[in-house]
C-alpha cells in the first residue's frame, strides 16, 4: 500500500489515563484536528485519577470526540488510511474503551487497526512537531505514569538505560501538591507556587545521585516534603503560604538537578557506546515544567547537542501524538490484527 504523505490520513484516539482524546493527523505532518476532553473536574475531588470513573467517562464522550476530531478536519471516515488507538500501557478500563473503539472504526470502515503503546507515542512526538529529529536521540520520559531515559534507535527499537525504582516525576509532583493542599493536577500548581518561592530556603535530598546509575527514585525526596508540610502546618507562627511556596520551588529546583544529573549519565553512556545522539528530548507532562527544560537546556549546550521538546499541548496526553505513532507504523505497514489485547503494562519496543 503506498500512499503518498500529503494524502495520507489517520486517525488516533487515546483513552488511557484521564483525557479523551482523537486527532487526525496527515503524512505530512499537519495536525487536522486535535480534540481533547479532560477528567479533571471529575478527578479533582479525589486529588487523583480514580480509574473505574475515568473509564465510564471515557465511554461517555469517546463518540463525541472522535466525531469532533472528524468534523473539525473535515474528514469522512471513508477518507482515513488507518485508525491508530493506544492499547496500552494505562488504566485498562480505558485503554479497552478507546481500543475498541478504534477496531470498530476499523471493521466498519474497512481501514488497517494500529495498536499504539502510549509510551512510544510519547517517544516519538518530537518527530511530528519538529523537522529532521533523526535517529537515534535521548529521550527523558517524564510524565505522571512514567520516568525512563531510553536511546530511541528506531521507531520499534528503544534502550531504557535509566528507570524509576518507585514513583513516576510527574507523580511525585502531584504527591507533593496534595501534601501542601494545593490541588489537582499536581504539576502546574507546584510550578506556580514556586515562583513566589526561595528554592534555597530548604534543603532536600537528591536519592540515588551520588550513584554511577541511571535510575530514579523519587520517594526518599517526598518524604522530605511530607515532613517538612507536617511541620508548617503544625506550626501556627509560620507563614504557611510562604512556606508552602518555598517548598515548591525547592523541590521543584531538586527535580530539575536530578533529572540533569541523570541525562549527563546519560549523555556520558553515549559517548562511552560511541553513540552520537541527534537531539535530547523531553516528552510527557513534566515537559511543560520551565524550570525542568531550562536546566536541560544547559545540559545540551555543554554536549553542543540539539534539544527537541514537542509544544507543551502535545506534550501532555493528546490523540495527534497516537496519530502520530500510527503514521510512523503505517509506513512500515505494521497494522494489528483485531484480536490484538490492550496491554495494562507494555514494555517499550515489544
Ligand atoms: O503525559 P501526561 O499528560 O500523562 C501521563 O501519561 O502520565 O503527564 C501528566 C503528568 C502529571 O503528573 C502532571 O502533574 C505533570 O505531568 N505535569 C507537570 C507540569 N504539567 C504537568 N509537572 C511539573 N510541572 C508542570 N508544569
Ligand atoms: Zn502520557
Amino acid at each position: 500500500m503506498t500512499v503518498s504523505d500529503n494524502e495520507l490520513y489517520i486517525l488516533g484516539i487515546e483513552s488511557s489515563c484521564d483525557e479523551t482524546a482523537a486527532a487526525v493527523v496527515s503524512g505530512d505532518k499537519r495536525i487536522l484536528s486535535n480534540v481533547i476532553y479532560s477528567q479533571i473536574n471529575e478527578h479533582k475531588q479525589f486529588n487523583g485519577v480514580v480509574p473505574e470513573i475515568a473509564a465510564r467517562s471515557h465511554l461517555e464522550k469517546i463518540d463525541l470526540v472522535v466525531q469532533k476530531a472528524l468534523d473539525d478536519a473535515g474528514i469522512e471516515i471513508s477518507d482515513l488510511d488507518a485508525v491508530a488507538g493506544t492499547c496500552g500501557p494505562g488504566l485498562i478500563g480505558g485503554v479497552i474503551v478507546g481500543a475498541t473503539f478504534a477496531k470498530g472504526i476499523s471493521l466498519a470502515a474497512d481501514i488497517p487497526f494500529i495498536a499504539v503503546n502510549h509510551i512510544e507515542a510519547h517517544a516519538l512526538t518530537v518527530r511530528l512537531t519538529e523537522d529532521n529529529v533523526e535517529f537515534p536521540y535521548l529521550l527523558l520520559l517524564a510524565s505522571g505514569g512514567h520516568c525512563q531515559i531510553c536511546i530511541v534507535y528506531s521507531t520499534d527499537n528503544f534502550e531504557v538505560i535509566g528507570r524509576t525504582l518507585d514513583d513516576s516525576v510527574g507523580e511525585s509532583f502531584d504527591k507533593v501538591a496534595k501534601m501542601l493542599d494545593l490541588g489537582y493536577p499536581g504539576g502546574p500548581r507546584v510550578e506556580k507556587w514556586a515562583e513566589n518561592g526561595d528554592d534555597q530556603r530548604f534543603e532536600f535530598p537528591h536519592p540515588l545521585c551520588n550513584k554511577n546509575s541511571m535510575d530514579f527514585s523519587f520517594s526518599g525526596l517526598k518524604t522530605a516534603v511530607r515532613i517538612l508540610a507536617e511541620r508548617i502546618f503544625s506550626d501556627n507562627n509560620t507563614n504557611q503560604d510562604q512556606a508552602k511556596s518555598d517548598i515548591c520551588a525547592g523541590f521543584q529546583q531538586t527535580v530539575a538537578e536530578i533529572l540533569a544529573y541523570k541525562m549527563n549519565l546519560a549523555f556520558e553512556y553515549c559517548k562511552k557506546k560511541q553513540i552520537i545522539p541527534n537531539a535530547a528530548v523531553i516528552a510527557g507532562g513534566v515537559a511543560a515544567n520551565k524550570r525542568i527544560r531550562n536546566s536541560l537546556q544547559l545540559l545540551c549546550d555543554k554536549y553542543k547537542t540539539r534539544f527537541a521538546v514537542p509544544p507543551i499541548p502535545l506534550c501532555t496526553d493528546n490523540g495527534a501524538m497516537i496519530a502520530w505513532m500510527g503514521i510512523e507504523k503505517f509506513r512500515k505497514m505494521q497494522f494489528t490484527t483485531l484480536d490484538f489485547q490492550p496491554r495494562p503494562r507494555w514494555p517499550l519496543g515489544l
